[in-house]
């Protein structure tokens, strides 16, 4: 089988001012393509017949690494199927998760679980931007529900991702530095506050909500 790369949902520059055309290129075309292309070459993929991303994830979460580095434990360090095919669907969650015009007060279903849940739109903003600014190294903030229909905002280290976990992704912000650092630096909390109060896509998360049932 062989994986093609998402129809980013919006034109490259439509992200701006918040996000840069040349951002957002290196981060579709460079990053995620990249993704894609080394888990087409993995044989597992390869000769698969036809599979959903999320059994090629979950079959890398049950397969270890070879521990001849003798670094970490068999079972502890995650399998470069895993990491790979998660980023896939990290990165396709995320540019979803994404839209012109989007962020500021929630909309819809979405808007009364966070008013009903944190108090107002302003307190869990600010609970989204220091989950992300706090995260140590790379990884991704994610809005989650759970299966008592309580939404949770979590940190996800490297390319974890949180169906595995059986929590239902609602939105998430890529924090590693490549998704900001060409128009942001080193100004992660400036990024994590543009992209929530400019491109958050409720529409998306209202979505995704639904389906959670
Ligand atoms: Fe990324």
């Amino acid at each position: 089988m062989k994986l093609v790369l998402p129809k980013l949902p919006y034109d490259l520059d439509a992200l701006e001012p918040t996000l840069s055309k040349h951002q957002v290129e290196l981060h579709y075309k460079g990053h995620l393509k990249g993704y894609i292309d080394k888990l087409n070459q993995m044989p597992f993929v390869a000769n698969a017949s036809r599979m959903k991303l999320e059994e090629i994830i979950l079959k890398g979460k049950h397969e270890h690494v070879d521990n001849r580095l003798g670094v970490l434990p068999p079972g502890e360090h995650p399998s470069t199927l895993y990491n790979i095919s998660a980023q896939v669907y990290n990165y396709t969650f995320y540019f979803n998760s994404l839209t012109p015009k989007g962020g500021g007060n929630p909309e819809g279903d979405i808007g009364e679980i966070i008013d009903a849940q944190f108090g107002d739109w302003e307190s869990f903003r600010k609970k989204l931007i220091a989950k992300g600014k706090n995260l140590f190294g790379s990884g991704w903030v994610w809005v989650v529900i759970d299966d008592e229909g309580e939404i949770s905002i979590i940190k996800g280290l490297n390319a974890e991702v949180p169906f595995v976990y059986r929590l239902i992704p609602i939105l998430c912000i890529d924090v590693w530095e490549h998704a900001y650092y060409v128009d942001y630096e080193n100004r992660r909390g400036e990024y994590l506050r543009a992209v929530a109060d400019n491109l958050l896509n409720w529409d998306f998360a209202n979505k995704n909500l639904s389906h959670a049932g």
